[in-house]
């Protein structure tokens, strides 16, 4: 079975010798003119799960768009597993490539995230990019088809699927890369009760398997059951009896 079910066969993530796997410095995001991440420092143990939250327009999905490498701090650092990630060392393919494999981002509007001509297509597009063999490409789209039970859906057009459907696909194409990271921007948003248990209950899987987590998200009760830490972003002034930095403030 896929690596994802197994503890055993779990690839460990290189940790620094300051044992983060995210490493955030002094790090500055702004839109065109608009600072939005301000003089960040953030530090995420391998295996961690960290709890983005903040108010709407405080920076957190600008800031998991940076972890996965689809923007670029204009000053500070931002290392992943003691290598730098920026623009510059993102030129390089190779390491670009790596990048992506490492950290996987579920979109919170899953929209963006699809764009291939059928489920199957979509998830095995990010394990072929890998450079995988064919054979182990299906078998990857095999195990996380089951593992998502989304089998029924292979042969559909990503377009078509409901929006909870839609999230299982989008979830599916990053479970097949086997990342270290995986960062989730509001993953309960537009779920029903059963599909909303679900993910829980793979978030809490992921932990236990070991992996790194970075949930941007509003839902109290989300960030309750899975947070090792809160990150509250700008002005947010809740909860301070959970262990938390402040950040973007
Ligand atoms: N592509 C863009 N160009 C210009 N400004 C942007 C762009 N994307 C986001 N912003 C602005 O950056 C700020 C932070 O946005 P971001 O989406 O990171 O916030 P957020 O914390 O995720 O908010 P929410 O809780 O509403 O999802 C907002 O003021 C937003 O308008
Ligand atoms: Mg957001």
């Amino acid at each position: 079975m896929f690596h994802v079910h197994s503890p055993q066969s779990l690839h460990q993530p290189h940790a620094t010798s300051t044992g983060a796997i995210i490493e955030l410095e002094d790090l500055c995001f702004a839109y065109e003119q608009t600072p939005v991440l301000r003089h960040i420092d953030l530090s995420v143990a391998p295996g961690e799960c960290v709890v983005l939250m903040g108010d709407n327009g405080s920076g957190k999905s600008t800031l998991l768009r940076v972890l996965c490498g689809l923007l670029f701090a204009q000053r500070g650092s931002y290392r992943l597993g003691g290598q730098e990630v920026s623009e510059a060392t993102m030129r390089d393919t190779r390491f670009s490539k790596g990048l992506h494999q490492r950290v996987g981002f579920v979109f919170q509007d899953s929209d963006s995230q699809l764009f291939c001509a059928s489920v199957a297509d979509e998830i095995a597009f990010g394990p072929q990019q890998m450079g995988l063999s064919q054979q182990e490409v299906e078998r990857r789209v095999s195990d996380v088809c089951q593992l998502l039970e989304i089998d029924h859906l292979r042969a559909r057009a990503p377009y078509t699927l409901s929006g909870g459907e839609k999230k299982r696909v989008a979830i599916a194409c990053v479970l097949s890369m086997n990342p270290d990271v995986y960062c989730f921007d509001e993953p309960l948003a537009g779920l029903d009760a059963k599909s909303r248990s679900w993910l829980l209950g793979l978030l809490k899987h992921l932990k236990t398997v070991g992996k790194t987590l970075v949930i941007a998200t509003h839902d109290q009760s989300l960030a309750d059951e899975v947070a090792d830490f809160f990150a509250y972003m700008g002005e947010f002034h809740g909860y301070e009896d959970r262990p938390h930095v402040h950040i973007n403030e």
